[in-house]
């Protein structure tokens, strides 16, 4: 299973550094379980501090927005070969708050996912729908709009880096923050539907598939047995290092 710990802009600078290096052979210890792999978003100003800390460990790094340009006069904006530089391997793109406060488009998220695949990161493509509209129909058109030109730069890119692992991360507005979740037989429709509609359109992809939006150490173990299901993006409680430790573990020990 993978789990990915969003910190977004949570804590400070100090408290950024703190968190990850006063638990770093815990989470080393959690990045060695069987079948586990752990990666941290970390804000971009303390990413290469901690990836030169946690050098010799199993953690991976994520970036969690990159720019859509490869390089020029694009002021405050971050390029996949500098997020690359300071240690990540994977970056996430399209996530609701960047749709919804920094008004990025399907188009706009194509061009990141694009950036990212020139220099061979490895995208975390967040998709979801921006309100609930109540019928899973509705849901899985608007799934298929975020996805349909995303998958046809995936198809393109799969024949440059076969090896490359990409992850597409459910995470409906409604469930991010809010301490809602959606329900086992609906995750497993969507997912369902994910993979059928990433098989007809880039078949030979290595996508793994995440479910994000209030995870918690409770509601996991509603997910234990969920189809489909490779992973979680983790919000609010990845910032508390037991409660993800204990997400971790929850997730995946009998
Ligand atoms: P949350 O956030 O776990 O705090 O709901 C998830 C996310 O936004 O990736």
């Amino acid at each position: 299973m993978i789990f990915i710990a969003n910190w977004k802009m949570y804590l400070p600078f100090d408290e950024t550094i703190s968190l990850a290096t006063k638990n770093l052979d815990a989470f080393n210890k959690l990045a060695q379980l069987p079948n586990t792999t752990i990666i941290i978003a970390p804000t971009i100003p303390t990413t290469y501090t901690l990836t030169q800390i946690f050098k010799t460990t199993k953690i991976q790094w994520a970036a969690q927005d990159c720019s859509e340009h490869i390089i020029g006069a694009f002021t405050g904006q971050i390029s996949a070969e500098t997020i690359k530089t300071v240690g990540c391997s994977a970056c996430i793109i399209g996530h609701h708050e960047r749709r919804k406060y920094n008004g990025e488009t399907n188009q706009t998220i194509s061009r990141k996912l694009e950036a990212l695949l020139e220099a061979n990161l490895s995208p975390i493509i967040c998709i979801g729908e921006e309100t609930n509209p109540g019928t899973l129909g509705a849901t899985l058109q608007v799934l298929e709009e975020q996805l349909t030109s995303l998958c046809s730069i995936l198809k393109k890119y799969t024949l440059k880096y076969p090896e490359l692992t990409h992850a597409i991360a459910y995470e409906p507005a409604w469930a991010i923050g809010s301490g809602n979740v959606p329900d086992n037989v609906y995750l497993e429709n969507i997912f369902s539907w994910i993979t059928t509609f990433l098989q007809k359109t880039c078949p030979a992809t290595n996508v793994n598939l995440l479910y994000g939006g209030s995870i918690s150490s409770k509601n996991i173990l509603l997910f234990k047995n969920t189809k489909f299901l490779n992973g979680f993006l983790i919000g609010k409680a990845s910032t508390d290092f037991q409660e993800f430790e204990k997400i971790v573990k929850n997730s995946i020990l009998e």
